[in-house]
């Protein structure tokens, strides 16, 4: 993997990731998954400080996946509780900070005070222009397009659009991430090479970049290891080479 930013290519302006390896993290060192996903929540706050210091206009990140449900109680009910615990500590400094926050995923499922929760944090900090992060919670990228489908639908049925009127970009603005661009870097955690599921629709030509750190060993170098990777790919979009 190439390791040095080049300063003269653009950084990605949007940077999503799956954060994977928290338990194996733990399980290494003798300890609970918990303590991994604690550590986890760490490197959350490394990475969007990365993410604002490097100029990435957008960061997306997979804290909870609508597989997730299938986890043990305990851990479903820890991860929950992180979740509160970072937006009640960390909004007052996202919001000086300029940062946009946003949720997506279904939120039907959630409890009634984290949906409130992350309602107000969205709504405290929506006007703020600086880095857009947005946090995956109980997503799903299918669930996500069925949804938009869904909507769609809806509006042919009301007669407020025909079938013919959709496309690319109007199906985009059905999507959770609507007014975003997509990602043009994933990165994935701890040696796994899959999408399980995440922005099924907008990852179609991002550049992938899976690393084996787990993902509480994310650090700020390992960021610009990534962002030097995707630097250092040739972006086509199906073009032919020159
Ligand atoms: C994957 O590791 C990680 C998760 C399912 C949860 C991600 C959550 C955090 C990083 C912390 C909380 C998030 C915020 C936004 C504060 P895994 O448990 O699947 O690891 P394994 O594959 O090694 O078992």
């Amino acid at each position: 993997m190439s390791e040095l930013i080049q300063n003269a290519a653009p950084v990605p302006r949007h940077v999503a990731i799956i954060m994977d390896g928290n338990g194996r993290w733990a399980e290494a060192r003798g300890l609970r998954r918990i303590a991994g996903h604690r550590r986890g929540a760490d490197a959350v706050r490394t990475a969007v400080r990365g993410c604002q210091d490097l100029g990435v206009r957008c960061l997306t990140i997979y804290a909870f996946s609508s597989e997730n449900w299938k986890r043990p109680a305990v851990e479903i009910e820890y991860l929950m509780g992180l979740l509160r615990l970072y937006i009640e500590s960390e909004i007052e400094e996202l919001h000086s900070a300029n940062v946009k926050l946003r949720f997506i995923g279904n939120r039907t499922q959630l409890q009634d005070d984290i949906v409130a929760l992350i309602g107000q944090a969205e709504a405290l900090t929506i006007k703020n222009t600086g880095l857009a992060l947005s946090v995956a919670m109980n997503y799903g990228g299918r669930d996500e397009i069925v949804r938009a489908c869904q909507r769609i639908a809806t509006k042919v049925e009301l007669g407020e659009m025909t079938p013919v009127e959709l496309n690319e970009d109007r199906f985009a603005e059905e999507l959770e991430t609507f007014g975003l661009p997509d990602p043009d870097l994933l990165i994935r955690t701890s040696g796994e090479q899959r999408l399980s599921n995440f922005l099924l629709w907008q990852l179609a030509y991002a550049e992938l970049v899976f690393i084996d750190t787990l993902w509480p060993d994310f650090t700020l170098d390992t960021l610009r290891g990534a962002i030097a990777e995707y630097q250092s790919r040739d972006r086509r979009y199906g073009a032919s080479s020159a």
